[in-house]
């Protein structure tokens, strides 16, 4: 047998000899065969058809025919850039995740920028949200932190997203409008799916039109679980916090830049870059002792509510550098997969049911974006860590399986892959009962407090800037019924807000307008002065 291995070894090096001697400057076709002539196709005769035998011209064209791949079905537009990722302290006392123990550990990192509505072609500065997801290529495998620039979201549960996304994205019959939420279909969605209250107030703020990825936050939006060596489990939110500082366009420059220099965002990255100007972000978290899940008067299980900072404050734990740009925009930025079920000992999942339905769908989604089961071979989502199993073939297989076992639990297999009971990734012990039933807690059912909340703590000029944003993306609607039921729903968040909704959109003002709320009686934060966050 070990004969047979290093006469192997032998072949293999001769091979990689022979290439690194037989470096070849002429075009050759994909089989190694240098060509002749890449301009005319061959032919029967002067003026005679093309002839089938020009393997050249079949491969050419073949090759060029299928150089697209299905954009993705949301966050379509992106661009990417790899850096590294270092903890200030270690995080051990909350988690073993071994990228956030040594200060003196570089984590590479690549993180994908993106809009999520408008298709692959689409202006990188319409009002929308921005996708901001990291991969963490750690020592224990990949961890995907797939987060957006808003910290809530439009919706609580998973199996609301297709619908979401049917609403937002160009109406079906006429594909307009493109990249813009200022259609019928999604204001639709909202007046009939008020839990979209909060993550609109965000949308339609300052923070949807960023003058620049460098200066944007980043949010994981769920609750998380930090799980130390002790098997003690945190909950956990991930913030990532610009050095630049947070900054927008006016609505005016997005929409001149966006007809200018509709590649705006992406330039200005590559430019800062290539320029040594580095964009560098703060990973904060906020964190919370599993006895104080339920001191809240919402649930920290809803998406569509944040952690008031003033409660439990962000603690700063590391800093990201951005440094290299991508070689290759397809073979990175486009051939990229995160998700969110990426992750590694140390960092584990709860029960919001947003994120449970984020578990099922990115997968299943880049089976068919990246051509079957095995696009974690594609250079940009290889792990540095070792891959070790016993899966095989599949479509686009790279990796030489050797030998002729592929089953666990085998004695004829030299260091046969086995599981790791000690060190491998165990799912935390959360202890679940109940019955199976499609309810939530009573709290899913408040939509408006922490968008109140939200409102009161805009600036006068930041309260303008939105409710000139509701008449651009409201006024645009046809439908004057749901223009009506817009200033209806968000007489829920504000009463001026809404009467200042209606003078701009030609409806009526609400019939009794909303008194506004006093900040410091919110029931949001007099109800918690008492949590006490875990740090
Ligand atoms: C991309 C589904 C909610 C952030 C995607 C993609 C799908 C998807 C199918 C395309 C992935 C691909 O083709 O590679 C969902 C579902 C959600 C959800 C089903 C809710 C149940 C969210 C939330 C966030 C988010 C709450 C932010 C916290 C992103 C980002 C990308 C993305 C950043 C782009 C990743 C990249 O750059 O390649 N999502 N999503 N999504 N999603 Fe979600």
């Amino acid at each position: 047998k070990d004969t047979q291995s290093n006469l192997e070894n032998v072949k293999n090096e001769q091979l990689e000899q022979f290439r690194a001697d037989h470096k070849n400057t002429k075009l050759t076709t994909n089989q190694g065969v240098t060509v002749s002539d890449t301009e005319n196709s061959l032919k029967a005769g002067e003026r005679g058809p093309t002839i089938m035998e020009d393997f050249h011209f079949r491969e050419k064209m073949m090759h060029f025919d299928h150089e697209r791949i299905p954009e993705r079905v949301v966050h379509a537009r992106g661009f990417g850039v790899h850096g590294h990722f270092q903890v200030y302290e270690s995080m051990k006392k909350y988690t073993k995740a071994k990228f956030l123990q040594d200060p003196s550990v570089k984590t590479p990192v690549f993180v994908r920028f993106s809009t999520v509505v408008g298709s692959r072609g689409s202006a990188d500065t319409v009002r929308d949200v921005r996708g901001f997801a990291t991969k963490f290529f750690t020592e224990d495998g990949n961890y995907d932190l797939v987060g957006n620039n808003m910290p809530v979201f439009f919706i609580q549960d998973g199996i609301k997203f297709p619908d979401l996304v049917h609403a937002i994205k160009p109406e079906p019959d006429n594909e307009i409008p493109q990249a813009s939420a200022a259609h019928d279909t999604f204001w639709d969605f909202v007046v009939n799916n008020t839990e979209t209250a909060h993550m609109i107030m965000w949308l339609l703020s300052d923070r949807g039109i960023p003058r620049s990825f460098r200066m944007m936050e980043g949010f994981g939006v769920h609750t998380f679980r930090f799980v130390n060596e002790q098997g003690k489990g945190t909950f956990v939110k991930f913030h990532w916090k610009p050095k630049l500082g947070v900054h927008s366009l006016t609505w005016d420059e997005a929409q001149k830049i966006a007809g200018k220099d509709p590649d705006f965002h992406r330039r200005d990255l590559w430019d800062a870059v290539n320029q040594t100007m580095f964009p560098e972000f703060e990973l904060g978290v906020q964190l919370l002792a599993e006895e104080d899940e339920f001191k809240f008067n919402f649930d920290i299980l809803d998406a569509t509510k944040i952690w008031p900072e003033e409660l439990i404050p962000v603690k700063i734990i590391g800093k990201m550098t951005l440094d290299r740009n991508q070689d290759n925009f397809f073979a990175e930025t486009e051939q990229v997969a995160f998700h969110t079920g990426n992750v590694v000992p140390g960092i584990d999942f709860t029960n919001d049911p947003l994120l449970q339905g984020r578990l099922f769908s990115y997968q299943d989604t880049q089976l068919l974006r990246l051509g079957g089961p095995n696009f974690h071979e594609i250079p940009i989502n290889r792990p540095i860590a070792p891959i070790h199993n016993n899966q095989r073939d599949g479509f686009h297989r790279m990796t030489i399986d050797k030998g002729k076992v592929s089953y666990h639990r085998n004695s004829l297999q030299q260091n046969s892959p086995t599981p790791d009971p000690v060190n491998g990734y165990t799912h935390y012990t959360e202890k679940v009962e109940g019955y199976k039933i499609r309810n939530r807690s009573d709290s899913f059912n408040d939509h408006y407090t922490q968008a109140t909340l939200f409102w009161n703590s805009m600036s006068e000029t930041e309260k303008k800037h939105i409710i000139k944003a509701f008449h651009f993306e409201v006024g645009n609607v046809k439908n004057k019924t749901i223009k009506q039921k817009v200033v209806e729903m968000f007489n829920n968040v504000d009463g001026e807000l809404a009467t200042q909704i209606a003078q701009g959109i030609g409806v009526q003002p609400p019939a009794t307008p909303k008194q506004p709320t006093v900040k410091a009686s919110s029931p949001a934060l007099s109800q918690m002065q008492t949590i006490k966050s875990a740090q």
